[in-house]
């Protein structure tokens, strides 16, 4: 954990916006997953945050990559050291360690990994007839449709199939002449609902029981992400979280099943400390507005995509008076926070904010003109 004094040396030295990475504290992140889930084999989710070095760190830690996309999948060959990769081939280091998590993929994209074994998602027989045309060795994984209730990304609108209709989704598959390896599914991002995964594990399980039924054999389940990331009191404790999770789990499927998960957000949201200066006040209807040199169209665009609310603290004390943080841009959309607890700040005066690695500056633009915040890696 970065203290408040190595964060406002770190902002002095470089200026702001700055972006502390600190990849000690993915490490961590990582091991407490392992720790805690110990049946549960990681793939990093590329798309929280796709700077290099932190595929590099995970890289000795023995953890996997879930990608979205060819460049995604291209990331990671490119950061993992290919003259060593722990004894495997390249071949079997795609087969054991990427995962292509977006069920909807591009022919083109199909065509380019045609050659590599990989395994990936889909949730329709649309896509099916793309894969078995363009990249029919691939390893299937059948993405249900669960419950997404109270998780702060919502994603089964978009993805899944109703785990009613699984198995004939995935009989057609092997009709095809494809291989499903497994089912997969996703509870939503920032999943505080544990009843999220129960129901999600137990359909996954009775899905196992009819493929059974039918005459073929499952050995894969991936849980995917959501696991939640303490960005204020309400977030229940980690450690008590995996422990259903982990009996659960244990109770619906034998040791025979490999369970693997794709988290993104647990392993580098508590990694990044944002640091921004004060550019401009001024008050509005009574209320004190801070502009600062961050903003949603930068690194704080998790305020719109992510729907996080992010919160400032200030190095300075002084008496808290309620005020708003915007952003640098031409746009009063550019709205970070309109109800921060902030003591009389000056011009040039620096804020920081906390678990601000997961989502951030994977969105952020240009727009206007003005710089993304300067990235620094420290611990690595
Ligand atoms: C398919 C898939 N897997 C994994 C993740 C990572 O989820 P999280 O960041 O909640 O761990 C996401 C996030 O959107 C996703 O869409």
């Amino acid at each position: 954990m970065l203290t408040q004094k190595r964060i406002k040396r770190l902002a002095k030295k470089h200026g702001t916006p700055l972006f502390i990475l600190d990849h000690e504290e993915i490490r961590e992140n990582y091991l407490r997953l392992r720790k805690h889930l110990p049946r549960v084999g990681l793939y990093f989710a590329i798309k929280a945050n796709s700077d290099p070095q932190i595929i590099k760190t995970l890289y000795p830690l023995d953890s996997g990559y879930d990608v979205a996309s060819l460049q995604e999948y291209q990331l990671v060959l490119d950061n993992v050291p290919r003259k060593n990769l722990r004894g495997h081939n390249l071949n079997d280091f795609i087969w054991d360690k990427i995962i292509v998590a977006n069920t909807i993929k591009p022919a083109a994209t199909l065509k380019q990994i045609t050659n590599f074994n990989t395994l990936m998602t889909y949730d329709n027989y649309d896509e099916l007839e793309k894969i078995v045309k363009h990249c029919p060795d691939a390893g299937l994984i059948c993405r249900l449709k669960v419950q997404n209730v109270g998780s702060m990304v919502e994603l089964s609108s978009k993805f899944g199939v109703e785990p009613g209709d699984a198995p004939e989704l995935i009989e057609k598959a092997f009709k095809l002449g494809l291989s499903v390896e497994g089912i997969s599914f996703h509870v939503g991002s920032q999943c505080c609902n544990i009843e999220n995964y129960f129901n999600a594990l137990e359909a996954s399980a009775e899905v196992f029981k009819q493929v059974k039924s039918r005459g073929h054999k499952l050995r894969l389940l991936n849980i995917g992400g959501g696991f939640p990331v303490p960005y204020d009191d309400t977030v229940p404790e980690f450690e008590v979280f995996a422990v259903k999770l982990r009996k659960e789990i244990d109770r619906l499927f034998p040791k025979s099943i490999e369970i693997v998960a794709e988290p993104g957000r647990f392993l580098v949201a508590p990694a990044a400390t944002l640091v921004v200066s004060v550019v401009g006040k001024s008050l509005r209807d009574g209320k004190m507005v801070y502009y600062v040199d961050d903003g949603v169209y930068g690194t704080l665009s998790g305020v719109v995509f992510d729907h996080c609310p992010y919160h400032f603290n200030a190095f300075k004390r002084g008496d808290a008076k309620i005020s708003a943080v915007v952003g640098p841009t031409c746009d009063a959309f550019d709205t970070v926070s309109t109800a921060e607890m902030l003591p009389d700040l000056d011009i040039d005066d620096m804020l920081y904010v906390k678990n601000i690695g997961a989502y951030s500056i994977a969105s952020a633009t240009n727009f206007n003109g003005f710089p993304k915040a300067k990235i620094v890696h420290v611990n690595k």
